[in-house]
């Protein structure tokens, strides 16, 4: 039953039951100056539903962690030994006890257990609240936000509070303070229009590649599928359709894959791929509208280069709906919340995953609240845990985010300090995660939107700290001092090109370039990986880190060019070994 049932409850019966909660006074939980960019409208429409996520901590977290390093280190007795549903689920969930204290807090505002939405691990209960009740249950008031350049229209607040008694029992209730612009990372920046159709093959010349391997010359200015193959050493590997080996592509704010887009594609750069279709599955609602004008451009790029690369490996792709509902007649806007939770909610609760998933969408991550940003990434673990490798996009930013003042180019914290600063993005910055940039032309070079630096939020992992450590101490003294975190978690973790791509969209064959391009392009190349190790018997590659710190990286190719412009200065440079600028990929 969905029905907005709380309309019916009389104002007495809210204030008797919330005296429960009497022994215990309203305290801050979470308080943030006003974000960078947003300015305050009006207040909320009092009717205008939210729908609340309440998130509890999650105890035995260092326990799942401990599992992902050993099942994705090379060198541990566990490599590749991953955890069930059930063992995951066993290690996300909250005590007991804060369960209770919150479902007993909810109980005192009405909501009876038919009206929660418990996740399987009870680390998320969900609630739709209009804004008049999550006002009085959180001692706040919401105000409808308007973003200054972008549009953007969203309901927040600037701080909430609960009883004190509750505050070890949840770990944070958004949204109340989030105020994420999640975007696609395609960039139209980059776009370059409608053009000829080229497909690469050995006949008019050939540069030849870094391990020897013959790439046509058509791909130093447009990238096909051939080129790819050419290019990372896979021109002939075969891909089983059958071995249980599948690849995941996930979709969000309404980008929808079109299939009439993706035959094109296929009949132009892989025509044995002709007439095959993905699995889409909805989540949370997301729709995947066939109309050839709600073709998403991202999407088309994602399921064209992921699906069209491992053909005839089955594909699977996600379509997230990104807005929670909300009352048109009241509020003229769209609330989104992150979809991220959501998208971890559906996919770890299958018991059969894709053993490789590629995500090319992602924000500042100054602007996700950092409770939020560490839940979605110790979700990122538990997927990594049950063998996924978890792949994103790095951004297009370079070291800033296309956001910087536009007088000064410089780049502002987003705490009300107005310090200067690098803006890395989220989920790229997550630890458990591969992320992925670009590179650009034969020999490969960085390309400069390539997002790369220092996470603010993230402690450097482990399996990094050699690499990262090695880049700062060979950087000038004092360079970049206070713009960016040297003790944080370095990204991109690999590139790939992500240049020109050739695809089809709106019916018509356009090319895109952006970070986007790379991360499905990094991801198909890792799942013809997995395909080959699945039809040895052997377990997926799972989270890859690890190993491609270790040892993987032998396999790559080292970009030494090149650097990742932003906030006014030249960003980092491609160096011999890691580099945030970047580090690249030869299957
Ligand atoms: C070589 O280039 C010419 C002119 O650009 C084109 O017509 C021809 O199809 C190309 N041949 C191959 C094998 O790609
Ligand atoms: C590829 O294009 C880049 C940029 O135009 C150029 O610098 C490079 O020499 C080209 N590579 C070859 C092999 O022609
Ligand atoms: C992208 O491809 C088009 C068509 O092949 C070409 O005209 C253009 O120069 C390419 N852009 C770059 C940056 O290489
Ligand atoms: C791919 O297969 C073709 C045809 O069998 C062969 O001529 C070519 O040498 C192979 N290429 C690579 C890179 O192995
Ligand atoms: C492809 O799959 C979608 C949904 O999974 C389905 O609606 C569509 O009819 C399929 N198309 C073809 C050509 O099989
Ligand atoms: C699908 O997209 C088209 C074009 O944007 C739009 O007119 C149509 O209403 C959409 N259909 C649905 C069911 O949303
Ligand atoms: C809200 O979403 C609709 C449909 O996705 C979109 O067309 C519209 O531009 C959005 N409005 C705002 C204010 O972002
Ligand atoms: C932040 O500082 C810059 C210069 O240091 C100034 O131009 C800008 O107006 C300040 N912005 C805010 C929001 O205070
Ligand atoms: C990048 O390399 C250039 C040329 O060698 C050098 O001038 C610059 O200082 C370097 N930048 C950084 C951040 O290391």
């Amino acid at each position: 039953m969905r029905a907005i049932f709380w309309l019916g409850l009389p104002l007495s019966t809210v204030m008797a039951r919330t005296a429960f909660y009497k022994g215990s006074q309203p305290k801050v939980k979470e308080s943030i100056t006003s974000p960078r960019g947003w300015v305050k409208h009006a207040p909320a429409p009092p009717s205008h539903v939210l729908e609340l996520k309440i998130a509890l901590p999650q105890p035995k977290f260092d326990a799942l962690e401990q599992y992902l390093w050993e099942a994705s280190d090379p060198g541990h007795e566990r490599y590749g030994a991953y955890l069930s549903k059930e063992e995951t689920y066993a290690l996300m969930s909250p005590h007991r006890g804060s369960v209770e204290a919150v479902v007993d807090w909810l109980a005192s505002y009405g909501f009876e257990e038919g009206h929660l939405v418990r996740s399987p691990a009870n680390d998320w209960i969900t609630i739709r609240a209009p804004v008049s009740l999550a006002e009085k249950m959180l001692d706040t008031t919401y105000h409808v936000y308007h973003h200054a350049q972008k549009g953007d229209t969203t309901v927040r607040t600037l701080s909430y509070s609960l009883p004190e008694n509750l505050h070890g029992h949840v770990d944070f209730i958004q949204p109340t303070t989030m105020f994420a612009r999640f975007k696609a990372f395609k960039s139209t920046l980059h776009w370059s229009g409608q053009a000829e159709l080229v497909p690469a093959s050995l006949g008019n010349g050939t540069i030849t590649g870094p391990a020897g391997n013959q790439v046509d010359a058509s791909c130093n200015s447009t990238i096909t599928l051939t080129c790819l193959r050419q290019l990372y050493n896979a021109l002939n590997y075969t891909t089983s359709a059958t071995n249980g080996n599948k690849l995941g592509l996930t979709g969000y704010l309404n980008q929808y894959a079109n299939l009439d887009d993706l035959q094109q594609f296929y009949l132009t750069q892989n025509p044995a791929a002709l007439g095959s279709n993905f699995t889409f599955v909805s989540v949370h609602g997301g729709t995947n509208n066939q109309s050839l004008l709600a073709a998403g451009d991202e999407a088309d790029l994602d399921t064209q280069f992921g699906f069209g690369l491992t053909y005839p490996t089955p594909g699977t792709f996600y379509s997230t709906a990104g807005e929670p509902p909300f009352t048109p007649s009241a509020l003229e806007a769209n609330d989104t919340n992150e979809p991220y939770s959501y998208w971890l909610g559906y996919v770890l609760s299958q018991d059969d995953i894709p053993q490789t998933i590629s995500t090319s969408y992602g924000d500042d991550e100054q602007t996700v609240p950092y409770n939020y940003a560490v839940r979605v990434c110790n979700e990122m673990a538990a997927l990594g845990a049950r063998g996924v490798s978890v792949i994103f996009s790095s951004g297009d930013g370079g070291v800033g985010d296309n956001d910087a003042d536009p007088a000064t180019q410089q780049c502002f914290t987003n705490d009300g300090r107005n310090v200067t600063r690098f803006v890395p993005f989220f989920p790229a910055t997550c630890p458990y995660i591969t992320a992925v940039g670009s590179t650009a032309y034969i020999p490969e070079k960085a390309i400069p939107f390539s997002g790369g630096g220092f996470s603010n939020y993230f402690p450097r992992p482990p399996y990094q700290e050699l690499a990262a450590q090695g880049y700062i101490d060979k950087l000038a003294p004092g360079t970049y001092q206070g713009l960016y975190n040297p003790y944080g978690r370095g990204v991109p973790d690999v590139s790939t090109q992500g240049l020109n791509f050739s695809i089809f969209w709106e019916g018509k064959n356009v090319h895109v370039s952006g970070t986007s391009c790379s991360a499905p392009t990094f991801a198909a190349f890792i799942s013809m990986l997995n395909d080959a190790r699945i039809s040895l018997g052997l377990p997926p590659l799972g989270f890859l880190n690890p190993f491609l710190y270790s040892s993987g990286y032998k396999a790559l190719n080292d970009i030494t060019e090149g650097n990742n412009p932003g906030c006014g200065t030249e960003g980092f440079n491609a160096t011999v070994g890691w580099d945030p600028g970047k580090s690249d990929v030869t299957a």
